[in-house]
């Protein structure tokens, strides 16, 4: 979740180094700093806080030179402070280092260091490497930080320079992202290829395990036997303007306002409307091993998690086949049931979750077959699963997954799509389901359109302390999906919960102060939905309903109601989860809180 730039070439690093880190600051942000070689020494300047500090303190004392490296922290290891700031300086003041990652035996590292005359100012892991290569160091940089990482336990992303072997950048990666981009003249590092789009749209991405040499004129990949890798250069077909605001507000209203178009590419050429399919290309499974499957794990953390729950009863009820859901943290320390039959579904975002990938190496270590739902081209699950289905959506820059979201329930409902037509879904049930997918863009425009409504229903909301979210089959993940938006934008507590459930516990929370958020689309449990909010209306809780058609039977009972358009009981999340993706914005929004950079929170959490 830090974000890592480096540029070797010559123009001046520095605007280079700052514009970079700007694109990443979304990935991790309490403070942030550069280190710049310029033939006499090596200068780095750190502050707390946003980037605009560290431009303050280089406004006041500029640097420059052709070579240099940016970091902005996520803090890990102490707490976020400028002593703590990347990059950190060797004692010998030759060598700089930024560090995405956790290096687990730092503090073994430290005392030999500290019982060899070393001193350190600050309190990070980081620091300690640094002066380990240092200590290492005997005549070439790359030759040190191999060393230096082969006693290091843990993950890393790293770029270093060196006075002492100055015009070059040594990168290694080990479980946080990182990639080279390629220029003319010039090379860049990145944790994110954002962070360089401006200026190249080729890049290299590094595996685990990788390093590079990187200078102006070239670059060397090299594993840590030292050996010289070949790795593919590939080509980035995002566009510069899909990850800037577009005119919005905040990223996050804008990628609300993306997912007609993003469903649209999540479905392009995966729909045979026809025969009541779905094709997908890259899942690397072939008819008989599609047959074979006899128990789906899906696996992943926060909001993907809640897509992996529609999952679950998407794939039962199309395509009959016992389907578990494990969050990624949980199930890479259980001792899970897995076998060679087994086919585990990892749903991630960003690709770059540490518990998800952990997850998914462990069911692989265990024999299962592997299918990755990411939305990151070149991500390190897209990289190691067996087989992919990449969501298309496009950039998701706002830490709270929206777009994603969606994508996540209608590649999913793709995928149980064709293994239930693989087994005994009728081609006429199939044609349902396909021309229900098709019609969601269309849908999903339709309420966008009275966002309005909405931001005035924000309005009515905003100072209320808590808020319960109720829902039922298809729509329990989406009342939890609700809760955690409102939460972590907000910081209004808010709970997911299903609605029968409500009876045995939390309606004890239920008063007039109480906002309870009903999803009762008129699917196969409306009726027992409309029960419930009679209980909540008997113990006078405030009831916002979202609904998908007039109906007699809500008159009088609900304060506000929202209405979404009619659609399969197995889609009504894609288009609930809208009207709660806007009410969480709006109030976030009109409570003044940073919607696109949450406090505590980061857009990948690359550590456990
Ligand atoms: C969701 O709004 C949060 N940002 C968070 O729960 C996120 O879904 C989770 O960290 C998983 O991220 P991933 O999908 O990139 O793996």
């Amino acid at each position: 979740m830090c974000g890592i730039v480096g540029y070797v070439g010559s123009r001046n690093s520095v605007p280079l180094l700052i514009e970079g880190l700007k694109r990443l600051e979304y990935r991790g942000y309490d403070s942030a700093g550069v280190a710049v070689l310029n033939g006499h020494g090596l200068e780095t300047r750190r502050a707390e806080g946003k980037i605009a500090k560290l431009e303050q303190v280089l406004a006041v004392t500029p640097a420059e030179g052709g070579l240099g490296i940016g970091h902005t922290r996520w803090a890990t290891h102490g707490p976020p402070a400028e002593r703590n700031a990347h990059p950190h300086l060797s004692n010998d003041g030759t060598i700089a280092l930024v560090h995405n990652g956790i290096i687990e035996n730092y503090a073994e590292l430290k005392q030999g260091l500290k019982a060899q005359g070393y001193v350190f100012h600050s309190d990070t892991d980081t620091e300690v490497l640094t002066n380990l290569v240092q200590e290492l160091y005997g005549g070439r940089l790359e030759d040190a930080v191999l060393a230096a990482l082969e006693r290091g336990e843990g993950t890393y992303g790293i770029a270093v320079v060196s006075t002492r072997d100055p015009g070059k950048i040594v990168a290694a990666r080990k479980g946080s992202p990182l990639l080279v981009g390629l220029g003319d003249g010039e090379h860049f590092i990145a944790s994110d290829a954002s962070a360089i789009l401006a200026h190249t749209r080729e890049v290299v991405y590094l595996n685990d395990g990788d390093l590079a040499v990187v200078r102006k004129d070239g670059y060397r990949v090299f594993d840590m036997k030292a050996t010289t890798l070949d790795r593919p250069v590939a080509k980035i077909d995002w566009e510069l303007a899909q990850i800037e605001r577009g005119g919005y507000d905040h990223f996050m209203l804008k990628e609300i306002f993306e997912q007609p178009q993003t469903l649209e590419n999540t479905m392009r050429g995966r729909v045979v409307l026809e025969d009541g399919m779905s094709k997908l290309g890259g899942i690397n499974l072939s008819h008989d091993e599609l047959l074979t499957i006899d128990q789906v794990i899906i696996t992943a953390c926060g909001t993907s998690w809640h897509s992996a729950l529609i999952g679950e009863m998407l794939i039962e009820d199309l395509a009959r086949i016992p389907v578990e859901v494990e969050y990624a943290s949980e199930f890479r320390y259980r001792n899970p049931i897995v076998t060679p039959n087994t086919l585990c579904i990892v749903i991630s975002q960003s690709g770059e979750t540490a518990d998800t990938l952990a997850a998914m190496r462990e069911a692989k270590r265990r024999g299962a077959k592997t299918l990755g739902l990411v939305n990151v081209v070149g991500s390190t699950i897209a990289r190691e699963d067996d087989g992919g289905i990449y969501l298309h959506a496009g950039p998701e820059i706002g830490v709270a997954s929206t777009k994603a979201f969606t994508s996540q329930v209608v590649a999913l409902a793709l995928l149980a799509l064709k293994l239930g037509r693989k087994r005994q879904l009728s081609s006429v049930r199939g044609r349902e389901i396909a021309q229900a997918l098709l019609d969601l863009p269309a849908q999903v425009k339709q309420i966008l359109d009275r966002a309005p409504e909405i931001e005035a229903l924000a309005e009515r909301y905003k100072d209320a302390q808590n808020f319960l979210y109720l829902g039922r089959g298809y729509n329990f993940p989406t009342a939890l999906e609700g809760a955690l938006k409102l939460k972590e934008i907000s910081y209004i507590h808010a709970e997911g919960y299903p609605a029968a459930e409500m009876k045995h516990g939390p309606i004890a929370l239920i008063d007039e102060n109480m906002p309870v958020v009903f999803i009762a689309p008129h699917d196969a449990v409306f009726d027992k939905v409309v029960s419930n909010i009679q209980e909540v209306k008997a113990r006078r809780g405030r009831i916002i309903c979202l609904t998908s058609r007039e109906e007699h039977m809500l008159e009088g009972l609900v304060d506000h109601e929202i209405r979404i358009p009619p659609t399969l009981d197995m889609l009504t999340p894609v288009l609930a989860s809208v009207p709660l993706q806007l009410l969480a914005y709006y109030i976030a929004v009109k409570r003044g809180a940073n919607v696109d950079q949450p406090r505590n929170l980061a857009k990948s959490v690359t550590v456990e």
